[in-house]
């Protein structure tokens, strides 16, 4: 990031080199791109099959049912391995597309599996990298699986304010499994059905809002 003569923050590409689509492995993408939003979900399991990664593709689906996107779903296995770099510019080509894509979205479902009680590192250090101004007044789902029912509330005590830190706008609906509430990769469990419906609605409301337009911090990256 540079000052123009004029004043206004001027994005420079931090990577060597330009990077092609084959740097990718082949995140799950759908709908037209043309007149769609571009809805990224991004997941932070380290594994497959996982169930943060259908959780997370639960909300997916249900926000595709309500409008017109163009979704990309990425995890932290499709950054591979090597994002242990303290810095973007050393992070490999598929980490970086990830985060690029992250900040390029017009809306984010995020969510992570709880290690011991939070989010788990390596979801925060791909995070981490995200420029700090990317996500202001970005709609956001916050979700997060664990191992049973008693951290449910890690989205809002971990989650959301990392995400506050953004000034992204969260929705007020979280999205939260336990392990009995995933099954063979879907959601089997009525109440999560709910507020994964809920949820995908909230996140259509602040899509129509787009409060990004009038605020002073986004004009001033573009
Ligand atoms: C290192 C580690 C720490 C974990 N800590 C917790 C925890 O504090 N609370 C919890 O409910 N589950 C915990 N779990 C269980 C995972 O959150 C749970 O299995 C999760 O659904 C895995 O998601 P995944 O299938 O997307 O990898 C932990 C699992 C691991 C591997």
């Amino acid at each position: 990031m540079t000052t123009s003569p004029a004043g206004a923050l001027v994005r420079r590409p931090s990577f060597k080199r330009p990077i092609t689509p084959d740097d990718v492995p082949h995140p799950i993408s759908c709908g037209p791109p043309l007149m769609a939003v571009r809805i990224v979900a991004f997941s932070g399991n380290t594994h497959r099959p996982s169930r943060t990664r259908a959780l997370v593709e639960a909300v997916a689906t249900e926000v595709a049912r309500l409008r017109n996107v163009d979704l990309k779903i990425f995890d932290l296995v499709d950054a591979g391995t090597g994002i242990a770099v303290a810095s973007r510019d050393a992070l490999p080509l598929p980490a970086a597309r990830i985060v690029e894509a992250i900040e390029g979205a017009d809306a984010l479902i995020v969510g992570s599996p709880v290690y011991k009680g939070a989010y788990s590192g390596l979801f925060k250090h791909l995070i981490d990298f995200v420029h700090p101004e990317a996500l202001v007044g970005k709609p956001v789902v916050l979700a997060a699986t664990g191992g049973g029912p008693r951290h449910a509330l890690v989205v809002e005590h971990a989650l959301r304010p990392l995400f506050g830190f953004f000034s992204a706008q969260t929705v007020p609906t979280s999205v939260y499994a336990g392990d009995t509430e995933i099954v063979d990769g879907r959601v089997s469990d009525a109440i999560v059905l709910e507020r994964v419906a809920r949820a995908a609605a909230e996140l259509d409301v602040l899509l129509d809002l787009d409060l990004r337009q009038s605020d002073p911090r986004i004009a001033a990256a573009r």
